[in-house]
C-alpha cells in the first residue's frame, strides 16, 4: 500500500475518501455515526479555517484505496497540535495500514512544527470504559499514544417524553424570573455573535478535559462565522436556542446540527450557561427549547445523539433527565512526538 494527498479538487479522491469513512463509520459506530456530506469534506481541504488547516491521506493498494488519514493541525491558539484520525476498511485490518496512514500524518504533523498528536476514536460499550481488548485502543497503544480522556455517548430517540421536558423546565424555575428565550434555525443574528462567541469559548474552557492537553479557545465571532460557512455550503444547519439574563444579555445557549433536508440523526452540538448566572437550571431551559423547535421544524428526525466526558456529571445527569440513554465510549488519545526526530 502506497499513501497520497487527496487533492480536494480531485472528486474521485474526495469520493474515495467519504467511502472509506462512511463505511468506517457505519461498521464500528453504527448506533450513532452521522456522515459528514462529501461537500463538508471538500471544502474543510479547500482552505484552512481560522481554527484548523486539514489534509487528507489515502492508502492505496492495487489501484483501490483502502484507508485514510485525516489530519487537522490547529491553528493560532495550538501552533503545537495536531488532530489526526486514521480509519481502514474493516475488512483489510490488521495488515499494517492503519500504521503506514498514521505514519504518514505524523511526518505531515512533524513537518509542520507539531509536537502533539491528538485523536478519537470510539468501542462499543463490551469493552467497558476503558476500552480494553478494542481496535482503537490496540492501535493507539501500540503507536505510542495514551488514553487521556474518555466520554460517554449517548442518544435521545424522538419525540422526547413531554412529560419529562416539561418536569425538567419547572425545576429551578422560580430561579430565573425575567429571564428569556429565543429560539431559531441557522446562523447565530448578527447582534447575539459577540455574546454567542464568548459563551463558545467558555463551554471549551470549562468542559472537564480529563489528562488531555486542549489549548484554551479564545472568544472568536469570526471562528464562529467560518463554521457556519462550512455547514452551509454542505447542506447542514443548526437549531438553537438561547437565554438571556433579565437585562438581556446572552448567558446560555445549546444547540442541535442537523442535515437539510435528510433525516439524518442530529447531533447535539452543545449547552452551556454562563458561569455567572449558573444554578437556574438555563441549560436545561436552552436545552429543551432547541429540541422543542428541533421536533417542531423536524419532524422528520428520530433521534439527537450526544456526547459527554465521563466526568461531567452535570450534564451526563442533564441528558438523562431528558431521556438520552449511553450507546458507546469514546476515547481521546495523545501522543507528544520526540523534538530531534524531524524527517
Ligand atoms: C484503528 C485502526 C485504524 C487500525 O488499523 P489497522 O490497519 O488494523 O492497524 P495496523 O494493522 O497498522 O495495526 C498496528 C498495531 O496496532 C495494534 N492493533 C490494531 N488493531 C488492534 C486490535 N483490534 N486489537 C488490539 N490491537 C490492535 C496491534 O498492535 C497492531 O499490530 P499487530 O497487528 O502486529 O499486532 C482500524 O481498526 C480502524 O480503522 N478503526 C476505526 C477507526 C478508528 O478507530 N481509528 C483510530 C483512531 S485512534
Amino acid at each position: 500500500m502506497h499513501v497520497v494527498v487527496v487533492d480536494p479538487s480531485d472528486q474521485v479522491a474526495v469520493a474515495a475518501l467519504h467511502r472509506i469513512y462512511v463505511t468506517v463509520g457505519r461498521a464500528d459506530n453504527p448506533e450513532t455515526f452521522v456522515a459528514a456530506p462529501p461537500e463538508e469534506i471538500r471544502e474543510c481541504l479547500r482552505a484552512p479555517t481560522a481554527r484548523f488547516a486539514f489534509t487528507a491521506f489515502l492508502g492505496i493498494e492495487d489501484g483501490e484505496a483502502v484507508a485514510s488519514g485525516w489530519c487537522a493541525l490547529a491553528l493560532a491558539n495550538a501552533p503545537q497540535l495536531a488532530y489526526t484520525t486514521p480509519r481502514v476498511l474493516p475488512d483489510l485490518r490488521r495488515r499494517g495500514h492503519g500504521s503506514s496512514v498514521l505514519a504518514a500524518m505524523e511526518r505531515h504533523a512533524r513537518a509542520h512544527g507539531r509536537a502533539l498528536l491528538q485523536s478519537t476514536a470510539v468501542w462499543s460499550a463490551d469493552h467497558g470504559h476503558d476500552g480494553s481488548g478494542s481496535a482503537p485502543v490496540g492501535f493507539a497503544l501500540a503507536h505510542g499514544f495514551e488514553l487521556a480522556q474518555v466520554g460517554v455517548r449517548l442518544r435521545l430517540d424522538l419525540p422526547a417524553d413531554r412529560g419529562r421536558l416539561d418536569a425538567l423546565l419547572r425545576e429551578r424555575a422560580a430561579r430565573r424570573v425575567g429571564y428569556t428565550t429565543r429560539a431559531w434555525v441557522g446562523p447565530v443574528p448578527e447582534e447575539l455573535l459577540p455574546g454567542w462567541a464568548l459563551l463558545h469559548a467558555a463551554l471549551s474552557a470549562d468542559e472537564p478535559h480529563g489528562d488531555l492537553e486542549r489549548p484554551a479557545e479564545p472568544a472568536d465571532p469570526d471562528a464562529i462565522r467560518d463554521d457556519e460557512r462550512i455547514l452551509e455550503q454542505s447542506g447542514r444547519v443548526k437549531v438553537n436556542a438561547a437565554a438571556f439574563s433579565p437585562a438581556g444579555e446572552i448567558v446560555a445557549f445549546s444547540s442541535i446540527l442537523t442535515r437539510i433536508g435528510v433525516a439524518d440523526q442530529a447531533f447535539q452540538q452543545g449547552t452551556v450557561v454562563d458561569r455567572r448566572h449558573r444554578g437556574r437550571g438555563l441549560g436545561a431551559l436552552a436545552k429543551v427549547q432547541a429540541l422543542r423547535l428541533l421536533e417542531r421544524t423536524r419532524p422528520d428526525i428520530t433521534t439527537v445523539v450526544t456526547e459527554n466526558a465521563q466526568e461531567n456529571s452535570y450534564i451526563l445527569d442533564l441528558n438523562r433527565a431528558v431521556g438520552c440513554v449511553p450507546v458507546l465510549y469514546s476515547g481521546d488519545f495523545q501522543k507528544r512526538l520526540a523534538a530531534a526526530s524531524v524527517i
